[in-house]
């Protein structure tokens, strides 16, 4: 049986003072022990967050780094620096990234490496944009998306991986996928993955579906046999989240 992992992705909102506000109203709520429930904020946030969440289970989780170790990369932070820090997930290849910042699947890959290098449990996340829906290929996309990121990447370190299907046209459009659709997508993942490792590994590795998660759909989606939770963006900013977090109830 593989755990639930619920994931609010921040993205580039709250400020540390207010990252200590929100935590203060999330905190108690989101606090289970049934599924992993992971906060992935801003990188400037990670020691603010650190301090607020210390005596929960609620992990802490970062939204980017660089794949370097050391050295003349300005403005950018290493795999090294987030978890000393305390960030203990990372997201890698949101299509906000692939396509605000033109991350590409090589520079995809090297991050899912450094990652697991380093010690760092990473989010990867896939999808396809409204385009390759409607024309049908979307699965092949996703497919080549998968193959190119986990290139090189162990038995050991795949497991670890925890996958997040994000169909673009899903996300902040409050146009979720239908519980079908996203298990659909997430059961063809799992092949996928069975065919680069084995149908033992693809069984432990946790599938998350992401794309206009909330209190309403949370319930439908996270029970889907091949959806193993979430990766909420808008709604982890809100109360909605501990609804989502306890979405069985
Ligand atoms: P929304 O939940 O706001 O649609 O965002 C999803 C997302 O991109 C999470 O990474």
């Amino acid at each position: 049986m593989r755990k639930k992992i619920i994931a609010g992705n921040w993205k580039m909102n709250m400020t540390p003072t207010e990252t200590k506000e929100l935590i203060a109203k999330l905190k108690s709520g989101c606090d289970v022990k049934d599924a992993d429930v992971v906060f992935v904020v801003p990188s400037i946030d990670v020691t603010t967050a650190k301090a607020s969440l210390e005596g929960s289970n609620i992990k802490l989780g970062t939204q980017n780094f660089y794949f370097e170790d050391k050295g003349a990369f300005t403005g950018e932070i290493s795999a090294k620096m987030i978890l000393d820090a305390g960030a203990e997930y990372v997201i890698i290849g949101h299509s906000e990234r692939r396509m605000i910042f033109k991350e590409d699947d090589k520079m995809i890959n090297l991050k899912l490496k450094k990652a697991h290098e380093a010690g760092l449990k990473p989010i990867l996340c896939c999808g396809e944009s409204l385009e390759l829906r409607e024309a049908g290929t979307y699965k092949t996309f996703i497919e080549g998306q998968i193959k190119s990121a986990f290139d090189g990447i162990s038995d050991s370190d795949a497991k670890k991986t925890v996958v997040a299907y994000e169909p673009i046209w899903a996300i902040g459009t409050g146009k979720t996928a239908t519980s079908e659709e996203a298990e659909e997508v997430c059961k063809f993942i799992r092949e996928c993955l069975s065919k680069i490792y084995s149908n033992d590994v693809s069984e432990e590795i946790r599938i998350q579906y992401g794309g206009s998660v909330n209190a309403g759909n949370a319930k439908e989606l996270f029970g889907m046999p091949d959806i193993d939770g979430g990766l909420v963006g808008g709604a982890s900013l809100k109360e909605d989240f501990i609804k989502i977090v306890n979405y069985k109830e």
